[in-house]
């Protein structure tokens, strides 16, 4: 399927200073939307960048209906453009739907939606080290009538920001036991917007006291790490790769995912299982613990210098070439960006 491209009459792409990305704040000159209006799907296209018309009573400004993914597209050396693992979005989109009770974006929507959008704003690929074009499919309702029940109406837009680093420095996080991100049977395990927004105040309470991130731990028992910020978790203990499990409170990470079948790939061992609290401060303090950091789209991987728990504070040895997160990083980014041949088939030729 292709779809209408109404071009912008002023690029804003010489204005843009590739050397400076700060993170999600600068926008490529093209979105793509998609309508659904109850029956079917209407106005896909390309068009500018621009605000959005909206209804004062649009349903997902009250009850936040509306989910979210997060992908990047990189450039080789030799100038091809490259999707990392499109198809996990398309399928963690469609559960988050679910989980929401909206309807389902079709894939050909959904995959050439996005793949026509970097067409047309192919020149904002930034090329170098760390450097992507981040993708942002959202997807929310629009029913322009107070009352909470499922809308008819939803609108699917695809943005994308030329982008580096997501955190320009490794992570001072503490444990957090008095918030949850997720319950059990709640939307943790969705791409749900309102997950977000729940997460922000513990987040700032923890950077009142000086840390950059909390590490959530379970609703039930608060004895259970598993999630850090917006990012999945793993450890590095007695030289095993050791991760939460996944569960309906927990984001089905890509990143994460892929971290693990690299290590497999390896030869690695791996764990994903329950990962308590005072098992990591045991091994923190016994030095049996030698890794911690974050993954995630945005933030790839992200090494924990810090961890604190209960008002004290554990630091972790710094990142050497030789550290299972540095080279899962270099590996990872060598796929993502046809610097190492992929042995998954998960780069996407654009
Ligand atoms: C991502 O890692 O892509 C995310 O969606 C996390 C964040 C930027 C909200």
């Amino acid at each position: 399927m292709s779809f209408p491209v109404r071009h912008t009459a002023k690029s804003r792409l010489s204005e843009t200073d590739f050397n400076h990305l700060p993170f999600g704040r600068i926008f490529s000159d093209h979105m793509f939307q998609a309508d659904f209006n109850g029956q079917h799907w209407i106005n896909a296209g390309i068009r500018p960048y621009a605000p959005l018309e909206l209804q004062p009573s649009s349903a997902v400004i009250h009850y936040g209906q509306s989910v979210f993914e997060g992908m990047k597209v990189y450039r080789s050396a030799e100038g091809e453009l490259l999707l990392f693992r499109p198809i996990e979005n398309f399928k963690r989109m469609r559960n988050s739907s679910i989980r929401l009770s909206m309807p389902l974006v079709p894939e050909d929507i959904f995959m050439n939606g996005i793949m026509e959008l970097i067409k047309v704003d192919a020149n904002w690929v930034p090329s170098g080290d760390g450097k992507s074009l981040y993708i942002r499919p959202v997807y929310f309702a629009t029913d322009p009538l107070i009352g909470v029940h499922p809308s008819e109406l939803y609108t699917f837009l695809v943005i994308t920001s030329p982008t580096g680093a997501y955190y320009t420095s490794e992570l001072k996080v503490r444990i957090e036991k008095t918030y949850s991100r997720a319950s059990r049977s709640g939307t943790g395990y969705a791409k749900a917007a309102g997950n977000y927004a729940g997460a922000l105040y513990p987040t700032q309470l923890a950077q009142q006291a000086g840390y950059n991130q909390v590490i959530w731990t379970d609703a039930a028992t608060n004895t259970k790490v598993e999630e850090s910020g917006t990012m999945n978790l793993m450890f590095v203990i007695n030289n095993v790769l050791v991760t939460p499990s996944l569960s309906p409170s927990k984001l089905a990470g890509i990143t994460r995912d892929s971290i693990i079948e690299i290590a497999r790939h390896w030869g690695y061992p791996v764990e994903e299982r329950d990962v308590f609290v005072d098992e990591v401060v045991a091994g923190l303090r016994d030095g049996s613990v030698t890794e911690a950091f974050g993954t995630g789209t945005a933030a790839n991987i992200a090494p924990i210098s810090v961890i604190g728990h209960e008002g004290e504070d554990f630091t972790l040895p710094i990142p050497t070439v030789e550290s299972f997160s540095t080279k899962a990083l270099n590996f990872l980014d060598g796929i993502k960006t046809g610097r190492i041949a992929d042995p998954f088939g998960w780069v996407v030729k654009i």
